[in-house]
């Protein structure tokens, strides 16, 4: 398939980019242009970079043409000290944008890139994606806000839309939950160990991305994973 992913100079979607690479896909990579560099990486891999940038429509416009698949894993997120008006301009309205241009070429699959963050603390856990949404800040508040953007687009018929939200993704190349792990000199516990973060390993983020993205929708129903030939494979290979 030729896909396309956004954040593919950071670190989730370098790794996602590199899994597709891997697997079979066409991929194209939709970078900043003062990122091009860091993006040497990843055209020695195969993926083809297209520079653009979310708050650019022309950008986008240009990376959906003849992509059946968009994982869009952009966002802003890191980088500390920003004001609410650029969380809010990538995170909610550059997924606009990109739905907008990704349904106008025509694009089959928009796979979406939340975070669980959108639950904000948890009062009662264990908790599942029914619990409350009550985004903690503004790229919580950005993020969900991306998400309805991206469920609305879904719900409209026009381009089918799977939403997930990881939480703490970490592997090798993430330098947030490094400072953590460098603290540690042997097992790291969170908490008395009864906690209920569950970290995500990148590699199986990836792998689960790629499953969002090409499993089979059920006539009229929603897209789900497992999907019944892969249910019947699994067991009957038990
Ligand atoms: N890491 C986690 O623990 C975690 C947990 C839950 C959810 N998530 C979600 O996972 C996704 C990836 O997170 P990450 O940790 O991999 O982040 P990251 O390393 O900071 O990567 C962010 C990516 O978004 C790109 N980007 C930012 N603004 C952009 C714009 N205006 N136009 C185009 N691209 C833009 C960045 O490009 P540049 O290289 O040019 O800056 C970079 O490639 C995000 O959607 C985040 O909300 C992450």
């Amino acid at each position: 398939m030729r896909v396309l992913v956004t954040g593919a100079t950071g670190f989730t979607g370098g790794w996602l980019a590199r899994h597709l690479i891997r697997t079979g896909d066409s991929v194209r990579a939709l970078v900043r242009p003062a990122s091009r560099e860091a993006a040497d990486g990843l055209v020695s891999t195969g993926v083809d970079v297209q520079e653009g940038d979310l708050s650019d429509a022309a950008s986008l416009a240009a990376a959906c043409k003849g992509v059946e698949v968009v994982y869009h894993i952009a966002a802003s997120y890191r980088a500390a000290g920003q004001p609410a008006s650029v969380y809010r301009d990538v995170n909610t309205e550059g997924t606009r944008r990109l739905l907008a241009a990704a349904e106008a070429s025509g694009v089959r699959r928009f796979v979406h890139c939340s975070t669980g963050g959108v639950h904000g603390h948890i009062e009662h856990p264990p908790a599942t994606e029914d619990a409350p949404l009550a985004p903690g800040d503004v790229y919580q508040e950005t993020k969900l806000e991306g998400e309805r953007v991206a469920r609305a687009a879904g719900a409209s018929g026009r381009v089918e839309v799977v939403v997930a939200r990881p939480i703490g993704i970490y592997g090798p190349g993430d330098t947030r939950f490094l400072k953590l792990f460098r603290l540690a000199t042997g097992h790291v516990m969170l908490g008395a160990g009864a906690a209920y973060y569950h970290l995500t390993f990148v590699e199986d983020w990836s792998k689960g991305s790629v499953c969002a993205g090409r499993c089979r929708r059920r006539q009229g129903g929603p897209i789900c994973w497992p999907d019944a030939d892969t249910r019947r494979s699994r067991s009957s290979s038990r």
